[in-house]
């Protein structure tokens, strides 16, 4: 087993214990942001979106681990995360440089992952990723993030 199936295998087992602990849902997203921002060299922020139940065409910014962001709403459709509201399904952007409907957050971003939070096939939010390194993702990233989007969407 190479060493990032092993690296992302530990953290799924990671997630899960939060996910089961006794602190609350925020509290729990928090420690899963921080877990992953400090184990994966690459994930430079990490953070969820929740679809608003009010405005259900939004995403509002929930629990984070990096620098604060402008981007506290985001409309589906409207940058990275918004595309991948829409379509319900991973979006990974290697270089951000190339993807013209893009909310940059900060120039020290390259590349960007999200993946949707899903009950019962619907989506809920999305756990999304930036990078300051380029191209850094593979099939293990996305596997690995929609896993443990499975589990956290029982705290739903
Ligand atoms: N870059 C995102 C906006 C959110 S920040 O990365 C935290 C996008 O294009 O949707």
């Amino acid at each position: 087993m190479n060493d990032e199936i092993k690296l992302f295998n530990n953290l799924f087992e990671g997630v899960k214990e939060i996910v089961g602990g006794t602190s609350d849902r925020d509290e729990k997203l928090l420690a899963i942001c921080e877990l992953l921002k400090g184990e994966v060299s690459y994930y430079d922020w990490v953070g969820f979106y929740f679809v608003d139940p009010e405005v259900k065409t939004e995403l509002v910014l929930g629990s984070y681990a990096g620098e604060p962001t402008e981007h506290k709403r985001i409309s589906f459709g409207a940058g990275i995360c918004g595309q991948a509201a829409e379509r319900n399904e991973t979006f990974i952007v290697q270089d951000v440089s190339k993807e013209t409907n893009y909310l940059a957050c900060s120039p020290s971003v390259k590349s960007e992952i999200v993946a949707p939070l899903k009950k019962d096939g619907e989506i809920i939010g999305e756990i999304d990723i930036d990078s300051n390194n380029l191209a850094p993702f593979t099939e293990e990233d996305r596997w690995f993030l929609e896993d443990i989007c499975m589990v956290i969407s029982r705290l739903f």
